[in-house]
């Protein structure tokens, strides 16, 4: 049989073959996904549509997380607003959460692929009680989601990345799932037909897609400062599709909402017939961690197990040392990230957009992990995070 057959791809349709496939991992139907060029922009569909419909309002957001997944909120017209996160899951803590009754969403970011079941519940709850939308930001698990009883997902609406440093190989697309059961049939009927009606990104955008992967091969060999120059340089000649745009740490975002191309989603299709493999080698590689490190430093308490995550996050005990482990082990060859230090990821040029204030007495949680966090990669083999873990402890013990 054919690898693409072997896979569930069939390749006449790759968008709906990137549907059925998130469908079926999911037990939900093909019909309420929609796929996007990144996720972000299917966010700002979602945005625009309840602003249009409900006017404008207040996301319950939080600061734990990536500019790109405040700017579409910004960009709709609503407001976002912090709340602080749990130290279990770093999502929002549903157990101190107030929901304003100007709140038109309430956000579940399943912060580096942590899926909280019991806080997903609890924000479902309180987002519900004061008419506003339970929206899941599933970025970093593509594919996963927080489910209740017989496995029906709690939220309202679902947003998943196939983006850069996610869980699939691919650099761009994204999917958006849209509850049937929405309390509100018109809101859902508007959010779905807006999803459906998307252009797909031109041949422009396309060909920065396609071309990517050996931009970023050729980009990361030139050294330092030439390296970002040239790299802007090719950004701004619009050759080169980068990461995070300059416009995205200014609360916006550089295009209007796009569908991907033939070739985005064929990628994806690809993948996703691979992520049942790339999750079980992720997860075996958090559980290597997990025992490597065990007592050592602070790892979120719902990371129980092996668990697919797209980072490993461990917090170091004071923010010094956790710079410290980030540049010895940077020194060392192995990508230990900040991802989010600082908050409002990778730290954005206009902070009065984004409504966010560093010292909200509100926000303590909140500050305290974006001050010590540090993250392993997860795209290795065990005895390579096995060979990370001691350089991490004999950074700790030097
Ligand atoms: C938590 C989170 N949400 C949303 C996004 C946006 O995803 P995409 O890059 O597909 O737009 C990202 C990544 O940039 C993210 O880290």
């Amino acid at each position: 049989m054919a690898l693409g057959a072997q896979l569930g791809v069939t390749g006449v349709n790759p968008h709906q073959d990137v549907t059925s496939a998130l469908a079926r991992r999911t037990g939900t139907s093909p019909a309420d996904w929609f796929l996007v060029f990144k996720a972000r922009y299917g966010m700002q569909v979602v945005f625009e549509a309840i602003e249009a419909a409900r006017g404008a309002g207040d996301v319950v957001t939080q600061a734990f997380t990536c500019s790109t997944a405040v700017d579409p909120i910004l960009a709709a017209g609503l407001r976002p607003v912090y709340a602080d996160v749990a130290r279990d899951s770093v999502a929002i803590d549903g157990g101190r959460l107030t929901v304003p009754d100007t709140a038109r969403a309430v956000m579940l970011q399943h912060t580096f692929g942590i899926v909280d079941t019991g806080n997903a519940e609890r924000l479902r709850a309180s987002a519900h009680a004061a008419g506003a939308l339970l929206v899941e930001d599933a970025a970093h698990c593509a594919g996963r989601m927080a489910t209740g009883t017989e496995g029906v997902p709690l939220a309202d609406v679902s947003i998943h990345s196939f983006g850069v440093e996610k869980m699939l190989p691919t650099r761009f697309g994204g999917a958006v799932w849209v509850s049937p059961d929405l309390a509100d049939p018109a809101l859902r009927a508007r959010v779905a037909g807006d999803l459906a009606g998307l252009p797909p990104i031109g041949t422009r955008l396309d060909l920065a897609a396609r071309t990517y992967r050996n931009q970023v091969r050729v980009l990361n060999r030139v050294p330092g400062a030439l390296g970002r120059g040239t790299r802007r340089a090719l950004a701004a000649a619009r050759v080169f599709e980068p990461a995070i745009a300059p416009v995205e740490l200014r609360g916006g975002l550089p295009y209007r909402p796009m569908a991907p191309s033939d070739w985005v989603s064929a990628q994806a299709a690809v993948a996703l017939g691979r992520l049942d493999e790339i999750e079980a080698a992720r997860a075996a590689v958090v559980a290597t961690y997990l025992r490597e490190l065990a007592g050592l430093v602070e790892v979120p308490g719902a990371v129980a197990g092996a668990t697919p995550l797209v980072r490993f996050p461990f917090f170091a005990a004071d923010g010094a040392t956790a710079e410290r482990l980030v540049a010895e082990l940077g020194g060392q060859g192995v990508y230990a990230g900040r991802w989010y230090r600082p908050a409002l990821f990778p730290g954005v040029t206009e902070p009065g957009r984004y409504g966010y204030d560093p010292a909200d007495p509100a926000l303590q949680v909140t500050r305290d992990l974006v001050e010590r966090v540090v993250n392993l990669p997860t795209r290795v083999t065990e005895p390579e995070a096995t060979r990370i873990s001691a350089l991490v402890r004999a950074a700790l013990h030097a």
